[in-house]
């Protein structure tokens, strides 16, 4: 090796260009090693956390594990039976918990999304406790694996009011609540555009109302659940798996993560990735997906 070459311009851009790398790649990997700050929002052991889409999938996962935490949980969700069938597994599995739940459909949304607010303000009043935790999970797609153009208005307008009306028009209705209930605000997202932005605005926001509220964006990648059929792995956790390492991302001091560690990997690999080969892997990705589920309703 030549030390001489060393007091280039070029090799101190190399070198600059490797600290911030480096520094980049050390602060997002320390998220996996700090313990969760979640216990400092259920310091009273009388706490609530409100999940939104708790019927099913990742949802039903947080409020497994939430309780699990020693938190009492409301499940949010549009199916009343399967909402009570879900309460009484919860009992079941967790009798020191209690469980309530509150029904909306997230589509055609009215400004009758306020009386979420009067019935949590209700639950907490007869049972005790505040509201400390919200975890905005609800999403997914209308009809998955189709192009834009072969969507109808209504179905384009419905994935819409899944993953970003609601959950803007939620955390309006739930903030004055979480912040009395000592200031934690989980925002659960995937990988959407809107809730990433709206995430950090609202982290922005709450910082310079000088409001106590913690807001955290979790990243998610593949996570087998009832409507996403997928085979368990280590890239393809189950929903209870997910759920767990994103309450451990609480208290990181980052505002997006990923929630669980081989999705931190797989992120990391498609930002290094030349972006056509990522739209490759992609668009091979959902066509396979793709195939598999037209097999599967074919033998249904
Ligand atoms: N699974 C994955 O691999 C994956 C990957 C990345 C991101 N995500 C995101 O993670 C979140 C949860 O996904 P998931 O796979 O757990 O979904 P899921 O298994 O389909 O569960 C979705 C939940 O949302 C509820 N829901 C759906 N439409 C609703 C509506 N119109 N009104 C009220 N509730 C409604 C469902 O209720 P019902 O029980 O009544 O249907 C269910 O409780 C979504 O935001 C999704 O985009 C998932």
């Amino acid at each position: 090796m030549n030390l001489s070459n060393w007091n280039t311009p070029l090799s101190y851009l190399g070198l600059a260009t490797l600290a911030y790398i480096t520094i980049k790649f050390t602060r997002s990997a320390t998220t996996f090693l700090l313990p969760s700050g979640l216990t400092r929002y259920n310091r009273t052991k009388a706490n609530w956390a409100l999940v939104t889409g708790a019927s099913d999938g990742i949802g039903f996962g947080f409020c497994q594990e939430l309780c699990h935490r020693g938190f009492n949980v409301i499940l949010h969700g549009r199916n009343r039976a399967k909402l009570e069938k879900r309460v009484q597994g919860l009992n079941a599995q967790f009798p020191m918990a209690k469980v309530e739940i509150v029904v909306c459909d997230v589509v055609g949304l009215t400004g009758a999304v306020d009386e979420i607010g009067s019935e949590v303000r209700e639950i907490l009043t007869a049972q005790g406790g505040e509201l400390s935790v919200l975890v905005n999970n609800v999403g997914g797609e209308t009809r998955p694996y189709t192009v834009l153009s072969d969507l109808r208005f209504d179905e384009v307008d419905a994935t819409i009011a899944k993953n970003a009306v609601f959950m803007t028009q939620i955390t309006r209705v739930l903030l004055p609540l979480l912040e009395k209930g000592d200031g934690g605000l989980c925002v659960y997202a995937a990988t959407k555009g809107f809730v990433d932005s709206f995430t950090k605005a609202l982290e922005a926001e709450c910082k310079n109302e000088k409001r106590n509220v913690e807001v955290l964006g979790l990243r998610v990648g593949q996570v087998r659940t009832a409507g996403f059929d997928i085979a368990p792995g280590l890239f393809s956790p189950e929903a209870r798996t997910l759920a767990s390492a994103g309450l451990n991302r609480i208290g990181c001091g980052r505002v997006i993560v990923w929630a669980y560690f081989w999705h931190w990997l797989q992120g990391l690999s498609f930002d290094i990735m030349p972006r056509w080969l990522l739209v490759k892997v992609s668009i091979d990705r959902m066509m396979a997906l793709k195939k598999e589920d037209e097999e599967k309703a074919k033998k249904r």
